[in-house]
C-alpha cells in the first residue's frame, strides 16, 4: 500500500519516532511506500508531498518537533478544502492516510473519514486532554522539562528568598501543572479546572513565611483563572490575547505575569515569574513518549491494514486499542480532580 502521512496542530516530541514507526514497520511488515505532506491539512491543500524512505526515517527516533512541518490549517474552513485533499491523495496514489495530531487534526480526519476517505488517526499533544487514550505522548516530555525547570527555580528562589511563578502549558487543562508541580514540589498548583482564590493562594504563601520557608514556587497552568469575578476580571486583561487560530482556539499565556504582580502586592513578599512557554514542546522525547509514540505508529499500519478506517488508537489500560476517531472529538479529558485533591494538603506546607 502506498500511506500518506501528515502532522498538525502544535508539534510535541514523539512525532518523529511515530513517523518511523510507520514507515518502518510499513516497508518491513507490508513492503508499503510512504509519502509525507507537509505542514498537517495545508500540504493536501497545497498538494506538497514528498516520498519517505525508511533510510530518511531510520535515525529520527530521538529528534524533536516533526520532519514533515505542521500547522493549524482547517481545510474546512477553506474554499474547496475538502476538494482539494481529495484531488490531493488521488494524484500521489495514497491508499491510506495516517493523521497524526491533536482534537483539531484529528476533527477534520473523522469528518473525512465520514465521507469515505481512508483514515487512521494517531492522538498527539502536550496538554494530555485527548479523550479515547489515556496517555497521549509529549506529556511525559513536557512534565519532565516543566520539572527540570522549577528545579532550578527553586534554588534562585531559595537564595533570594522568593515567591516564583512558573507559568506551563495545558490550555483546559492541568496535567502539566499537576504532574510537574507535584514533582517539583510546587507549594501551589492552580489549574484550569478549579478557579482559584487568590486570597487562599496568599494566605497558604503566609503560611510557609510564618513557618520559616521564605521562598515558594507557585505553579500555574496557562489556563487558570481566579474565582473573583474583580480579580477575574482583570486577570483576562493581563492574558495574552492574539486573533484566534483556523480552528477558533484563543491565544492563551501571561496569567503567571499576573499572579506574580498580585502576589507581591498582597503579600508584600518579591515575586517573580517565568512563563516556559515552548520550551516544553521543544527538544528530545522522554523514553516514555518514544515507546507510546512508536507503538502508536506500529498499530495505525496494522489498523491499515485490517481496513479499520475511521479508527484512532490509542492506549488503554496499558494496552493499545483502536477506538473511533470521533472519541477523540468529545469534551477535553480534563485532569483527574481525586488526584490533585490528594496533594493539595500539601500546599502552603
Ligand atoms: O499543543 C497544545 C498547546 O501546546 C497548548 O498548551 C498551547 O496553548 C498551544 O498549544 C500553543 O499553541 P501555539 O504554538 O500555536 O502558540
Amino acid at each position: 500500500m502506498r500511506l500518506g502521512l501528515l502532522t498538525g496542530g502544535g508539534d510535541c516530541p514523539g512525532l518523529n519516532a511515530v513517523i518511523r514507526a510507520v514507515v518502518i514497520s510499513g516497508s518491513v511488515l507490508y513492503g508499503d511506500s510512504a509519502v509525507g505532506f507537509a505542514d498537517g491539512w495545508r500540504g493536501l491543500i497545497d498538494g506538497t508531498a514528498r516520498e519517505l524512505t525508511v533510510g530518511e526515517c531510520r535515525d529520527i527516533l530521538t529528534l524533536g518537533g516533526t520532519i514533515l512541518g505542521t500547522s493549524r490549517t482547517n481545510p474546512f474552513a477553506i474554499e474547496g478544502g475538502p476538494g482539494r485533499v481529495a484531488a490531493a491523495i488521488e494524484s500521489n496514489g495514497i491508499d491510506a492516510l495516517i493523521a497524526i495530531g491533536g482534537e483539531d487534526t484529528l476533527g477534520v480526519a473523522a469528518r473525512l473519514a465520514a465521507s469515505g476517505t481512508p483514515v487512521v488517526g494517531v492522538p498527539k499533544t502536550i496538554d494530555n486532554d485527548l479523550p479515547g487514550t489515556e496517555v497521549t505522548f509529549g506529556f511525559d516530555t513536557a512534565v519532565q522539562t516543566a520539572t527540570e525547570a522549577i528545579d532550578r527555580l527553586r534554588t534562585t528562589a531559595e537564595s533570594h528568598h522568593r515567591v516564583i511563578v512558573c507559568e506551563v502549558m495545558g490550555r483546559n487543562a492541568g496535567w502539566i501543572a499537576t504532574y510537574a508541580g507535584i514533582a517539583g514540589g510546587a507549594a501551589d498548583i492552580l489549574v484550569p479546572e478549579l478557579a482559584f482564590d487568590l486570597d487562599e493562594v496568599c494566605q497558604r504563601l503566609r503560611r510557609r513565611h510564618d513557618g520559616g520557608q521564605f521562598s515558594s514556587i507557585v505553579v500555574v497552568s496557562e489556563g487558570a483563572l481566579p474565582a473573583a469575578p474583580g480579580d477575574l476580571e482583570s486577570a483576562r486583561r493581563a492574558v495574552s490575547g492574539g486573533s484566534p487560530d483556523a480552528f477558533g482556539h484563543a491565544r492563551l499565556g501571561g496569567i503567571g505575569n499576573w499572579l506574580a504582580e498580585e502576589i507581591e502586592r498582597r503579600t508584600g513578599y518579591e515575586s517573580r515569574v517565568t512563563i516556559l512557554g515552548h520550551i516544553q514542546r521543544g527538544g528530545t522525547p522522554t523514553a516514555y513518549d518514544r515507546v507510546l509514540a512508536t507503538r502508536f505508529g506500529v498499530e495505525a499500519v496494522q489498523a491499515v491494514h485490517d481496513g479499520e478506517f475511521g479508527s484512532m488508537v490509542a492506549l488503554q489500560a496499558g494496552h493499545i486499542v483502536r477506538v473511533p476517531i470521533a472519541v477523540a472529538l468529545g469534551p477535553s479529558r480534563t485532569l483527574d480532580l481525586g488526584l490533585y485533591h490528594d496533594v493539595a494538603g500539601l500546599f502552603g506546607g
